[in-house]
């Protein structure tokens, strides 16, 4: 079949496996190029298919020669549709990892259920005896309690008043004004249930019961703060109120990990495109300012280098003595955060429009990431081949 991409929205529903398959195989080569790291042995990956997950998924079995069990939802090709990114980045993960010696299997299913849950510590026990690093990575539209079978969705919008600003139509490359009404309280409740740290909770009492932590595990999330611009949108909007709560979470797990010696904590990251971040309004017009303002200054950084600086300088290699800010949470967003790029990032943002914006801001370079993130946009892909669209990941097809 020959793909193409098939933008709906925020998402696009085709995805190209050779594409997904170099994205996978570039931050490999980065991780290898970059030297290895003194890290985990057992890493538990929830979320591990595309964005910061992923790439926790390929420093922890390319950098440190761990073993990885990866949780996802992601989608098989069927007929005329091609799977989805996640699907081909883990059939190809694997058999990268297994080709290297190296253990690797996925678990695709809700990771907020309690099969799930059961499934996974169950390949624990079976394969590793027990893990030493549970990285908790989701990013999701919804979430069943699984003790109600309630659904909960969760929601974008400002808290307390509506927010406007200005928005970019990536696609139709128009920037326009855009005002987003505020949330209701049950929208800001449900918005916690699903982002926030009630699930990472679960997860760290099951795997504690059934005795599957190793001693000195850790476990960490990934948050955002980001800059004034986009705060009432997404700091102090619903997904903040969430990160607060995941935030405070990680205080909690600490107590709950003692008997094992173990730690938790929240990693605040850099904001980059990924299929979670382009449905964020504003967000997407600040990132494309900051992207040009990063790649000038040369400090741009995309998932694979933020989190292999993460592993290599803060959680392994004798990590440095304090490697926590007064909340306790780990930083990797220093230099989006950089005065001076913050300065000029703002500067950019506040005089783009839909007439200026090719100088202006990097454009392209967002609308190219966004690509990528399914297979496409590459140029070493020629996309008028015929391509196969059944990958199995050899795990689940076992
Ligand atoms: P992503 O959309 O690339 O990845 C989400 C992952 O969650 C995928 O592996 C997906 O299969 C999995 N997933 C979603 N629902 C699931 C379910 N019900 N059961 C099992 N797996 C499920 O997202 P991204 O951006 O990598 O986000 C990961 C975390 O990093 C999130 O907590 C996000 O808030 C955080 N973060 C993201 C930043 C960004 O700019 N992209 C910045 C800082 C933090």
């Amino acid at each position: 079949m020959i793909i193409t991409p098939k933008v709906r929205g925020f998402v696009c529903t085709t995805a190209h496996p050779i594409g997904c398959k170099k994205n996978v195989e570039e931050q490999a080569n980065y991780v290898l190029e970059n030297g290895k790291i003194d890290g985990p042995k057992n890493v538990l990956i929830i979320g591990a298919s595309t964005g910061y997950g992923l790439a926790s998924r390929i420093v922890s079995a390319q950098g440190c020669g761990a073993n990885t069990l990866g949780v996802f939802y992601e989608k098989e090709a069927k007929g005329k549709r091609t799977a989805s990114p996640g699907w081909y980045n883990s059939a190809f993960f694997e058999e990268m990892a297994i080709e290297k010696g190296l253990y690797a299997k996925s678990i695709n299913g809700d990771a907020f259920s309690n099969e799930i849950k059961d499934e996974v510590i169950e390949t624990i026990k079976k394969d590793l005896g027990k893990v030493d690093l549970v990285i908790y990575s989701l990013a999701a539209p919804r979430r069943i309690d699984p003790e109600t079978g309630e659904k909960y969705m969760s929601v974008l919008k400002p808290i307390g008043q509506p927010y406007t600003n200005k928005s970019i139509d990536i696609h139709n490359k128009t920037i326009s004004m855009a005002t987003i009404e505020p949330a209701s309280d049950e929208e800001i409740a449900n918005t916690s249930k699903v982002m926030g740290g009630e699930d990472w909770k679960l997860w760290i009492e099951a795997l504690i019961k059934n005795d599957v932590l190793e001693k000195n595990a850790k476990t960490i999330s990934y948050s955002y703060i980001g800059p004034e611009v986009t705060r009432p949108i997404y700091r102090e909007g619903t997904i903040g109120r969430a990160k607060q709560h995941l935030e405070s979470t990680a205080i909690e797990l600490n107590q709950l990990l003692k008997p094992v010696d173990g730690q938790a904590c929240v990693v605040i990251a850099k904001a980059l495109v990924t299929q979670a971040s382009a449905a964020i309004p504003i967000v997407p017009l600040y990132m494309a300012a900051l992207y040009k303002v990063m790649k000038k200054k040369g400090t741009h950084e995309g998932c694979i280098e933020q989190i292999y600086r993460l592993f290599s300088t803060k959680l392994y290699n004798n990590q440095a003595e304090n490697i926590y800010d007064e909340k306790k949470r780990i930083r990797i967003d220093e230099y989006e955060m950089d005065d001076s790029t913050q300065k000029d990032t703002f500067e950019l943002f506040e005089q783009v429009d839909s007439d200026n914006m090719q100088e202006m801001i990097d454009i392209e370079s967002y609308q190219e990431e966004f690509y990528k993130l399914f297979g496409f946009s590459r140029d070493d892909i020629d996309y008028e081949q015929d391509v196969n669209t059944e990958f199995k990941i050899p795990s689940i097809d076992e």
